[in-house]
């Protein structure tokens, strides 16, 4: 047990799904997994372990932003041995040809801050996703016909973010996305030697405005979940 995971010992997979939403975490692991057994809820934060194709998988929620994130990464890396981490979430699309429903791979992050920020004083370091990881849920994605873009994104602190010149920069500099979560996710695999990708899906578009109507929210969430498992294990 950990501070904030209180599975036992083993009972976690070293190939972890990591949702934003607990609720997605629990809606994936019965949709997807067989044997699908609870192993935390401290804090709502559900995590389930199951199988999937007879690969033991666990799916944990890790909540929303990079300290919530970094949390959860920390103590299941540390301290439960995880060593492939696939963040599965949601993103707002820049440029105009990546539309909503659309899957981004992250293959790197932009940040203005994040909670590793402080080790690295003076440098930037360049968080980027585990190349076969990103190139299986290339590949994977394309198998299901499933309109898929790979490149930079911006793991942001703010949803409600001000800053009036941010966007265009982020687009001038062929941005794809922005989300809260991934930059955390592949420093921390980084420094402790483990696999990381963050699969997207597109659920609004900040240059349009156009938003992925709710009831199909679910429909696209699925087929990310496929995706990640298929990087995972193929
Ligand atoms: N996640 C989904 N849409 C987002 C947005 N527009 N900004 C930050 N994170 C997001």
């Amino acid at each position: 047990m950990t501070v904030h995971i209180a599975a036992r010992p083993g009972e976690i997979a070293e190939t972890v799904l990591l949702p934003g939403d607990p609720y997605r975490a629990r809606w994936a692991a019965r949709t997807f997994l067989t044997d699908a057994v609870l192993v935390n809820e401290v804090r709502g934060m559900l995590g389930y372990t199951g199988s999937w194709r007879g690969h033991r998988v666990t799916i944990h929620g890790t909540g929303m932003g990079m300290p919530s994130l970094s949390i959860y990464a920390n103590e299941l890396i540390r301290d439960y041995g995880a060593r492939t981490l696939i963040r599965v979430g949601s993103a707002g699309a820049l440029p105009e040809h990546v539309k909503v429903r659309d899957v981004i791979l992250a293959q790197t992050c932009s940040t203005t801050g994040s909670p590793s920020r402080t080790l690295f004083k003076e440098l930037n370091f360049a968080p980027c996703a585990d190349f076969g990881l990103l190139s299986k849920a290339y590949a994977a994605a394309t198998a299901k016909g499933t309109p898929v873009h790979v490149g930079g994104i911006f793991s942001s602190d703010t949803f409600y973010d001000e800053r009036p010149d941010l966007t265009g920069q982020l687009l001038r500099h062929g941005c794809l996305g922005v989300e809260m979560e991934a930059a955390e996710l592949y420093m921390l695999a980084a420094r402790h030697g483990a696999r990381a990708l963050a699969v997207l899906t597109v659920s609004d578009h900040i240059t349009t405005g156009e938003a992925l109507p709710s009831d199909q929210r679910e429909t696209s969430f699925g087929a990310m979940i496929e995706i990640a498992l298929e990087a995972a294990f193929a």
